[in-house]
C-alpha cells in the first residue's frame, strides 16, 4: 500500500481555520497521486520511460536541422500546454526514421499527463494484434477492451500508424477508431514513417518523395485508407520532422 500522507492522513483534506470558522483546504497529495496513476497506466514503454522535451537535444552540427527542429518543439510545447484549447485536438509526427517522433509524442503526453489528462500509448501493430485476438473467441476480456479503451481513453498515443500489413480489417478498425475519435474531438497524438504528399507540403516541403521521381514505399494513405488519412489531417496538427541523421545510429557511433 502506498505511504499515508502526513499532512492530511489520507483523507485529501487539510483542516484549518478561516477568519475563526474552522474549514478545510485541499491537500496536495490528492493531485500528486492521480498524476502517478495517470503515470503508471499510460503504457509508456520503458524505452521512452523518461523521454521530454528536457532531453530532447539539437543537433550541434546541423544549423538548419537544429532550428526546424526548435519550432517543433516550441509547436509540441504549445499543443501540450493549450490543449484542449487548441486549433486541432492531435498531432501527427510524419518523418524518418530515428528522428524523434516517439520521443516527442511522449513528451507531449508527459505534459498533458501533468496536468492530468489521462494517455495511453499503443504501438499500432500492438494495439491491431490486441484488437484482434480479442475478437477470437476464447481470448481474455482485457483483450476485448483494447479496442473500447482506444476509443474512450482522454489521449490516445499512437505509435508507428501505418506499420501493418493492410487487409480490409486493418483498414476498417482504424477508420473506426479514428473516426470515433474526430467526431468527439478527442485526442489522438500519432507517429508514422511512411511518406504522404499533403503531410509534406504543410511544411512547405517536398517532403520525403525523392527527386524527380517516386517514393516506392507504401504511403500513409494506402495504408490506413484514404477515409481514415482525411480524418487524421482534420484532427491533427502535422509535424513535420526535418531530415536529421537517424539518432540511433548516431548515438551508437558515439558510444
Ligand atoms: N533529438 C534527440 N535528442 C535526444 N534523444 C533523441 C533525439 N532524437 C531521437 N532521440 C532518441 O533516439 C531514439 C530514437 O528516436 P525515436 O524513437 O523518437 O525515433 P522515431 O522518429 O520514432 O523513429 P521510428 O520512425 O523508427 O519509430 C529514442 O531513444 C529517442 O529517445
Ligand atoms: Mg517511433
Ligand atoms: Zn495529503
Amino acid at each position: 500500500m502506498d505511504k499515508v500522507c502526513e499532512k492530511c492522513d489520507g483523507t485529501g483534506w487539510i483542516p484549518g481555520e478561516s477568519h475563526g470558522i474552522s474549514a478545510v483546504t485541499r491537500c496536495d497529495c490528492i493531485f500528486v497521486e492521480r498524476r502517478d496513476r495517470i503515470e503508471r497506466s499510460a503504457s509508456i514503454p520503458p524505452l521512452y520511460q523518461t523521454a521530454s522535451l528536457e532531453n530532447f537535444l539539437l543537433p550541434k552540427d546541423n544549423p538548419v536541422a537544429a532550428r526546424s527542429l526548435q519550432s517543433v518543439m516550441l509547436n509540441v510545447r504549445s499543443y501540450a500546454r493549450e490543449f484542449p484549447q487548441t486549433d486541432k485536438p492531435g498531432l501527427l509526427f510524419v518523418g524518418e526514421p530515428g528522428t524523434g517522433k516517439t520521443h516527442l509524442a511522449v513528451a507531449a503526453g508527459r505534459i498533458l499527463m501533468e496536468r492530468g489528462f489521462e494517455c495511453l500509448f499503443f504501438d499500432y501493430q500492438n494495439l491491431l494484434d490486441r484488437i484482434r485476438s480479442g475478437y477470437d473467441a476464447a481470448s481474455g476480456t482485457s483483450d476485448r477492451e483494447a479496442y473500447r479503451t482506444a476509443l474512450d481513453v482522454e489521449v490516445l498515443l499512437l505509435d508507428d500508424l501505418g506499420a501493418h500489413r493492410t487487409t480490409d480489417w486493418v483498414e476498417d478498425t482504424v477508420t473506426s477508431i479514428i473516426t470515433y475519435r474526430c467526431n468527439n474531438r478527442k485526442a489522438l497524438i500519432a507517429t508514422t514513417n511512411l511518406p504522404d504528399v499533403e503531410a509534406a507540403a504543410a511544411s512547405g516541403e517536398r517532403g520525403n518523395l525523392s527527386p524527380g521521381g517516386r517514393d516506392y514505399r507504401r504511403t500513409l494513405g494506402e495504408s490506413i485508407g484514404m477515409r481514415a488519412r482525411s480524418r487524421l489531417f482534420e484532427m491533427c496538427r502535422v509535424i513535420r520532422m526535418p531530415a536529421v541523421e537517424d539518432y540511433r545510429i548516431k548515438k551508437s557511433r558515439s558510444l
